[in-house]
């Protein structure tokens, strides 16, 4: 069986990631109105099982995957690495092998972006990246899906990311030269994305512009976007809330933005840290889109690995 896995966004041609993409938005409008678990009219993934292990807390990723599976027509199986062999000592390799032998593809939730790749390269069944620490693309596809529902033109628009540039900001710096935005972030020095992704997207022609303050990554942003400031795994988390405060998004800071810009936040948020109740709450927040569109863009995502 020929498979792709989705591990990262800049492994992906740009013109896979539109075809992904369009296929979602086709997806959801097929089903407009529809019961969630009404099973799509052509059950693209009928007598198909996904597994999923978790290593990490989840609720989007858990819900949105396993009701992404089930309108698809196909099945899925969860667990959280500690009650598997792999929480005893059982190698990464082993469980690939054997869970290949179970089902037709496998999402991981995973501590360590290398266990992916190694449990990937052991694999027989596309492996998808439902989050590691360095990279979260499952969720920038549903991000971007819900920029263009909002009317935004990716190509040519400028994203804007404050705060911590962490693994959801590292798969945003994928995407800018796949769609054609220009992504612009303001974080402390501490907290600057990671190198080798920033010259990743250079690399691909992306246009990335590095600041340390919020206010200039901001300046005349269509989109502002931020993350928790202490991630799954973070230890230092007092030191985290004090340094990163003032790239708190407020309602002074949106102001900086094009009139109207947008605000997207992956959740879970916390609400008086990296973002103010009044910006999260408010109109221009697409927060609730953006949640729901995971579950339609994992839809193409998985069929994109199925080949389906
Ligand atoms: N945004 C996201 O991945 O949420 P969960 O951690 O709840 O899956
Ligand atoms: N950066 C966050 C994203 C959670 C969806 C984390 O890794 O915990």
């Amino acid at each position: 069986m020929t498979y792709r896995n989705f591990i990262d966004l800049w492994q992906l041609e740009a013109n896979e990631l539109r075809a992904i993409l369009d296929q979602a938005h086709a997806m959801k409008r097929a089903r407009k109105g529809w019961p969630k678990g009404r099973v799509d009219a052509d059950a693209p993934l009928k007598d198909h099982t996904m597994a999923m292990v978790f290593e990490k807390n989840s609720t989007r990723t858990r819900f949105s995957f396993e009701g992404a599976m089930r309108q698809l027509g196909g099945d899925s199986i969860i667990a959280t690495a500690t009650d598997m062999q792999l929480g005893r000592g059982e190698t990464v390799e082993d469980t690939a092998r054997v869970l290949s032998r179970y089902v037709d593809m496998v999402m991981l939730r995973v501590n360590s972006h290398s266990d992916l790749e190694v449990f990937a390269e052991a694999a027989s069944v596309p492996v998808i990246n439902g989050l590691s620490d360095r990279s979260h693309p499952c969720q920038i596809l549903a991000d971007l899906m819900t920029l263009e529902e909002s009317g935004l033109d990716l190509n040519g628009a400028r994203l804007a990311w404050v705060g911590d540039g962490n693994n959801v900001c590292s798969s945003f710096l994928h995407a800018a030269p796949k769609f054609g935005f220009s992504f612009a972030v303001g974080t402390p020095d501490r907290y600057a994305p990671d190198e080798d992704d920033v010259a990743i997207a250079r690399e691909l022609q992306g246009r990335i512009d590095l600041y340390e303050t919020a206010e200039e990554a901001v300046a005349g942003a269509d989109v502002v976007i931020t993350d928790t400031f202490v991630s799954m795994g973070d230890k230092d988390g007092e030191t985290r809330l004090a340094e990163l405060d003032p790239y708190a998004v407020t309602e002074e800071l949106m102001e900086l933005a094009q009139s109207g810009a947008k605000f997207l936040h992956c959740l879970p948020a916390h609400r008086g840290e990296e973002v103010d109740a009044e910006i999260i709450d408010a109109e221009g927040s697409l927060v609730w889109d953006e949640a729901e569109n995971r579950l339609h863009a994992q839809k193409a995502i998985m069929r994109w690995c199925l080949n389906k």
